[in-house]
Parts: C-alpha cells; structure tokens; sequence
C-alpha cells in the first residue's frame, strides 16, 4: 500500500485566476473539457471538493458517460469513484447531490468539534470520519490510502487546492484556462495565500498543452510520481 494516493489536482480558472463568482455557480470549461474531466474521473478511486463547494456548486461528481460507467463495473469497480469532502462546521446537507446521487461511497472527514454533529445529520448518508481537532490533508490522504484509494482527483475549491499544494501533496496539477474574465476580487481564486513549493526558484514541471476548443489544458508534473504514473499507463 502506498503512504497516499497518487493526487491528481484538476481545475478550470478563468483567465484571471478564478475558479468562481462570489454569487453562485460559474460554468467556465466548454463540454470537450467537461468529457475530459469525465474520463479523468473514471480512472480515479476518489474524489474530493470542499464543504464550499458541496454547499455553492451542489456537484453530482458521477461519472457521467454510462460507457464509461460499464467499463469501471466490468473491472470490478464501483461506477463512478468514492466521494469525499472536508468540513469544520458540519453545515451539509444530507439531501445535497454530493450525497444522495450515485451509489457510491461518501466520506466526511469533519473536524473533533463537530463530528458528533456531522454524525446526526448526514451519519444516514455518509462514512463521518472525525479526523481531529483539525483536518490536516497529508494525514486524510494517509487514511485514504488505508481505505484503499490509491488514485484521488480533487476537484476544488481554492481553500482545498492551496492545503494539497501547500502540503506538497500533488503529484499532477490538470489545469484549464477559460476565455473569461471574472474581475471580482470577492470571486474564489485558484487558490488562496500560501508557502507553494513551486516558485521562481523552483519552477514546476509543464508536460503538456492541449487545445480543447476554446479552453487551453496545462498538464504539470509536481513530483517524481507523475513519471512512475507514465510508466505504469505504457505511456
Ligand atoms: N472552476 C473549478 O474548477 C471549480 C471547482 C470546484 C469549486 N469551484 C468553486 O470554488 C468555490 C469554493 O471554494 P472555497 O475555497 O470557497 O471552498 P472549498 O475549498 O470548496 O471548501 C472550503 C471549506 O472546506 C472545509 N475545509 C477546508 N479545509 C478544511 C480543513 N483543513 N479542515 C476542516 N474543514 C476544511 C471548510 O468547510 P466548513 O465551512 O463546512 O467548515 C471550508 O469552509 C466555489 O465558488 C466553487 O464554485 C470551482
């Protein structure tokens, strides 16, 4: 078993740098991108999205192509991956699509304070996992990796990008770039304030740019397991 899940961080910005409006959902990447994403999906074990997300996008995060779909049963799989969030306060709700849509596997990891809270309102729904006084994500993807996960994507927002990247704990970053501006500063940014890894000094690693229509796809290394991931696809 592996000490975390080989992470895959994937995200569509906006030219400036957001990822959401301050207001409500905001739909950046163009269906060639979304079916990419898909595919994405179904090669993971898991996906994660903060609480944020789960209360603003209200996301299904299925695999959406029933292809695709078949395909993961007929390797013995679940259709779509384990679905898993973070939380500190606890406010989700159980009838959100994160939990009620898809068969799959839900995992809360909520903070001491609250998880007996988590427990009575989505304990029907969901694994709650109290994940101490607070969630640190290199010691949750450790417990990921004990539950079996060997792949995670995760899928937003800019509070849980800067904590995985921060931590070092990305091994490729997926990036799109949409043709909008946003022009909000009170919009959510790709990620927040932080210590990155990646800096002038230490630039990281661009392996590939794809065109997808109107959206450009960066594909980063961020560390030596991107290499080893290759090999292992025959790639
Ligand atoms: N463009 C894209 O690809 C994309 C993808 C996903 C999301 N988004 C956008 O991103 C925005 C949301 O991003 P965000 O940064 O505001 O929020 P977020 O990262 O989705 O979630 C933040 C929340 O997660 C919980 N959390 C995070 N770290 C935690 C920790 N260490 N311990 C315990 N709980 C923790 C807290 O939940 P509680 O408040 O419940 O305690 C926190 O408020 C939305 O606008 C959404 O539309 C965009």
């Amino acid at each position: 078993m592996r000490e975390r899940p080989y992470t895959l961080l994937s995200c569509c910005v906006s030219i400036d740098g957001y990822i959401g409006s301050a207001a409500s959902r905001l739909l950046l990447s163009n269906d060639a991108d979304f079916d990419r994403v898909d595919a994405v999906r179904a090669s993971c074990d898991a996906i994660l999205v903060g609480a944020e997300t789960v209360r603003v996008d209200n996301p299904r995060l299925i695999v959406r192509s029933e292809a695709r779909r078949d395909e993961r049963a007929a390797r013995g799989l679940p259709e779509s991956p384990i679905k898993v969030t973070v939380t500190r306060r606890a406010e989700l709700d159980a009838r959100a699509d994160f939990f009620s849509v898809g068969d799959t596997e839900k995992i809360v990891y909520c903070a001491s304070p609250r998880a007996a809270d988590a427990r009575g309102r989505l304990g029907r729904v969901a694994t709650v996992v109290d994940a101490g006084d607070n969630v640190e994500m290199r010691a949750l993807s450790t417990d990921l990796a004990a539950r079996g996960i060997d792949r995670l994507m995760v899928e937003g927002g800019g509070t849980v990008h800067t904590q995985f990247l921060t931590d070092d704990l990305v091994d490729e970053l997926q990036l799109t770039v949409a043709p909008v501006f946003v022009g909000d500063s009170d919009a959510t940014r790709f990620v927040r304030d932080g210590l990155f890894p990646w800096n002038p000094a230490r630039r990281a690693e661009l392996v590939d740019v794809q065109k997808l229509g109107d959206v450009v796809l960066l594909r980063y290394a961020l560390s030596s397991r991107f290499q080893e991931a290759q090999r292992g696809n025959g790639c």
